[in-house]
């Protein structure tokens, strides 16, 4: 049976197609049209999945989109009735892009890919970050967590998953919190707050948080309240997100908070503005951690099981899931390599499979590498072409050649293999550099990725050997498998690893296993017989504002435009003359 999964019209679309089974392709359409974040329906994504997979639109057995349309409408339109007349202003816009594309989705996807429209299949936007968070988990049964802004109703669900001995899969959503109350709206409001892009620059606010202390809880605690039956409300006098697209915070929220941060000025930790803005981040990133942990709490005792799956886009948050670990009773808790809404195409093709066909459950390869592959050859080409000094090598010679270059001091711009689904390099396009020092944290702050000096790198290190520079507890090595936990640097190692800790000692692991990513391991395993210590630092391969790169073209041009020394594609390299661009900028 052939699914194709869809996700589109919100933040990041993307494309997945699923058959017999088994995913065999997915990418984010902002890797294939290059703009950030592209929220557009994905036709490059499709397109390319299609031809990946070699599957005719018409040999699909389903094409199954992400959320429920009209039930999202129901909820705009609901909450800008709720809302007039405040909503005045913003309900024909709201009415006018809902009743656009959005709404017609069965006709869009029926008028682009010639499918006849009872094929068309639609999930609930929570079912599709559950599927995508437990049917792609190395668990039998588990209980399920998602949590994101919003999708129709719901912006939280609990439930449980589960594989049946007779091959069947359940996922069972036993109970929602409904928008407007919302732990990523809260979130999200901070975030616009402090000056940084919603939906967006959720992890700046987590960074800016180590900076900062909780001084403000009590404040933060007027806006979200627990509710008896162990859930939350939020007070929405101090919100504004529900009555109008323009702002998210109301005049009662600067009131108790001050005034917002100009996003156009940078933010000074030396003065006393910018500790309450590192304050205020440290204050709301508290409170949804503990939020979250009572809610996981509740639900390890009403279920007893040891296994946790976390959905959704709050479940990016890496510091709040290592506490929801160490502090909610779980033993083990899964988080897929795109818990938010582009993994959702994945998870609504699952979902399709396993729940709605009946189809057995197949055991999905527990890696994030769908998307298109790299090719040497092309690299090769294009840097010839421009001049450049290129070297093919086989893999033995090419990992030392690479560890040498990054125990000298280089910086590596690394494309291996298929690209990964998910916001996060996992190790197959990467910028990789020496984990050493503060300089070179702040060299890739300055010359490479352009960015704001407070966001810490990751590192990325042998899963055996993790435990030997991280504080991992018991259960750290699986979080830590798609980078989706933030653990203590071992006191002993933080000045040896000054590029890679955070302010407060902490960083966000990625422990790697052999199999997953086999010539990264073995380059760094190459890189500690140099150092004696088996880590690179490991920071997505793009600059600020543009996405991942996906082809070695977009990688060679990245490498052009910033300090990047050396290139890698397969088995080519690329080693930077600087003379290159120099006589560029003269001609
Ligand atoms: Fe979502």
């Amino acid at each position: 049976m052939k699914i194709l999964g869809i996700s589109a019209h919100y933040h990041d679309s993307a494309a997945a197609l699923v058959v017999d089974g088994v995913p065999v392709c997915a990418v984010q359409e902002e890797r294939l049209s290059r703009r950030k974040n592209d929220a557009a329906f994905p036709l490059a994504a499709i397109e390319w999945c299609l031809e990946r997979g070699g599957v005719e639109p018409a040999a699909l057995d389903a094409v199954v989109f992400y959320e429920r349309p009209m039930l999202k409408f129901d909820r705009i339109l609901t909450c800008a009735l709720r809302a007039f007349p405040q909503s005045w202003r913003s309900f024909p816009h709201a009415m006018r892009s809902s009743l656009g594309e959005k709404v017609w989705v069965r006709g869009i996807i029926s008028s682009y890919l010639d499918v006849p429209a009872k094929k068309i299949l639609f999930t609930r936007h929570h079912q599709s970050h559950a599927a995508a968070a437990f049917l792609t988990a190395p668990t039998r049964r588990a209980a399920i967590l998602t949590t994101d802004g919003v999708g129709e109703w719901a912006t939280l669900t609990v439930g449980r998953g589960e594989r049946h001995d007779d091959g069947s899969a359940a996922i069972t959503l036993l109970r929602e919190i409904r928008y407007p109350h919302s732990l990523g709206m809260l979130y999200s409001t901070f975030t616009a707050y402090l000056g940084f892009s919603v939906n967006e620059d959720e992890y700046k606010v987590m960074g800016l948080a180590a900076y900062g202390r909780p001084t403000m809880v009590d404040k933060v605690r007027r806006l979200i309240r627990s509710t008896p039956d162990g859930a939350f409300a939020l007070d929405l006098d101090y919100f504004d997100f529900h009555t109008t697209a323009a702002r998210s915070f109301s005049s009662r929220f600067v009131d108790v908070f001050g005034p917002p941060r100009n996003r156009y000025e940078s933010i000074d930790l030396d003065t006393d503005e910018g500790q309450r803005f590192a304050d205020c981040a440290a204050s709301v990133q508290r409170v949804l951690e503990d939020t979250l942990i009572g809610i996981a709490r509740m639900l390890h005792a009403e279920t007893g099981l040891s296994d946790l799956c976390l959905g959704g886009g709050v479940a990016l948050n890496g510091v709040a899931n290592a506490r929801v670990l160490a502090e909610a009773g779980f033993e083990r808790v899964f988080v897929p390599p795109a818990p938010g809404d582009a993994g959702c195409a994945l998870g609504a093709a699952l979902y399709t499979d396993r729940i709605h066909f009946r189809n057995p459950d197949r055991e999905v390869p527990d890696h994030p590498f769908w998307g298109p592959d790299v090719s040497g050859t092309e690299l090769a080409r294009v840097a010839q072409e421009d001049g450049q000094r290129v070297d093919r090598f086989d893999d033995d010679a090419l990992i030392d050649g690479i560890a040498d270059d990054l125990a000298s001091g280089r910086v590596v711009g690394w494309m291996d293999g298929a690209l990964e689904l998910g916001p996060r390099a996992l190790g197959h396009r990467s910028i990789l550099a020496s984990p050493a020092s503060r300089e070179m944290r702040d060299r890739l702050n300055r010359d490479i990725k352009f960015r704001d000096e407070f966001r810490p790198f990751a590192p990325v290190v042998p899963s055996p050997v993790a435990d030997r520079y991280f504080e991992l507890p018991p259960g750290g090595a699986r979080l830590a498998r798609f980078m989706s936990g933030v653990f203590n640097v071992r006191p002993e190692w933080r000045e040896r690893l000054g590029a890679i800790t955070h302010v407060d000692g902490t960083a966000r692991v990625q422990a790697l296993d052999r199999e997953m990513a086999p010539r990264l391991y073995a380059l760094l395993e190459a890189y500690g017989r140099r150092t004696g210590v088996p880590v690179l630092l490991n920071t997505s391969f793009n600059l600020s504002g543009e996405p991942i790169v996906n082809r070695a073209v977009e990688g060679y041009s990245t490498f052009l435009r910033c300090g990047i020394d050396v290139l890698v594609a397969g088995d080519t390299r690329v080693l930077k003359r600087t003379s290159v661009l120099a006589s560029r900028v003269e001609s």
